[in-house]
């Protein structure tokens, strides 16, 4: 499980870029691709942090699509929105409250939760309260990082995991290395569709999200 009440914003893009070699965004665009992102939807970027997400998702929904970026952590919200000043967007909405506080009364198509997984409980009452709140029919992506099927490439990752760890000053530690929220997030889904990619330590689960009365 990871922790709620850390302060990244400093190191936070540094250490994800470090992390994925630079590809960060590269990784990003595949992931929204394969979850249907499309020209000209409406986003709702839960836990948006720095804005990380937000170039590739720019590039997906075009001038004519929105950004809702919510996050509770003024700093990121503040880097985020530097971001947005740096690359003149003007189709960014930023919200700065916890996900619990949230109301939100557009019609969104694309609910994105990008390496926001702390628990299952926390995410599950997430998501049920987006669902509640919205009208419309959305299309639910959860990216996140899980450890490597294969022993050796598990051997291989785990360093880099653990030393992104250290520089974020995360305060769950090192049982991340034996952390795998597939079988959590799952949960969230009615029917979805999942790839690994990226040394396999990048999941993507996208679809529709499972019926509120159905998440426990
Ligand atoms: C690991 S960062 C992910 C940032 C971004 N989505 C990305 O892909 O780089 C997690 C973010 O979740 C935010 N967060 C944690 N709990 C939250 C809550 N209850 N409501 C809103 N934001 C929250 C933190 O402030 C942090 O910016």
């Amino acid at each position: 499980m990871k922790s709620l009440m850390v302060d990244y914003s400093k190191n936070y893009d540094f250490a994800v870029r470090l992390f994925q070699f630079g590809l960060d965004n590269k990784n990003r665009i595949k992931a929204l691709e394969f979850s249907g992102l499309k020209q000209g939807d409406t986003v709702l970027d839960l836990c948006c942090g720095t804005g990380l997400s937000f170039s590739a998702i720019q590039n997906i929904i075009g001038p004519k699509g929105r950004i809702i970026a919510v996050d509770k952590n003024e700093r990121m919200i503040d880097l985020a929105k530097r971001r947005c000043d740096r690359h003149k967007w003007d189709n960014i909405k930023f919200v700065c409250c916890p996900i619990e506080d949230l109301d939100i009364c557009e019609s969104v198509d694309f609910v994105l939760l990008a390496y926001g997984w702390y628990d299952k409980h926390q995410a599950g009452f997430w998501l049920k309260r987006i669902k509640s709140m919205l009208a419309s029919q959305y299309r639910l992506c959860v990216i996140d990082y899980k450890l490597p099927n294969s022993r050796w490439l598990r051997y291989l990752v785990s360093p880099f995991l653990w030393f992104e760890i250290m520089l974020l000053r995360e305060s769950y530690g090192l049982e991340l290395l034996s952390w795998n929220p597939e079988e959590e997030i799952r949960g969230l889904f009615g029917e979805y569709h999942y790839i690994a990619f990226f040394f396999d330590i990048i999941i993507v689960m996208s679809g529709s999200p499972r019926d509120a009365q159905n998440n426990d």
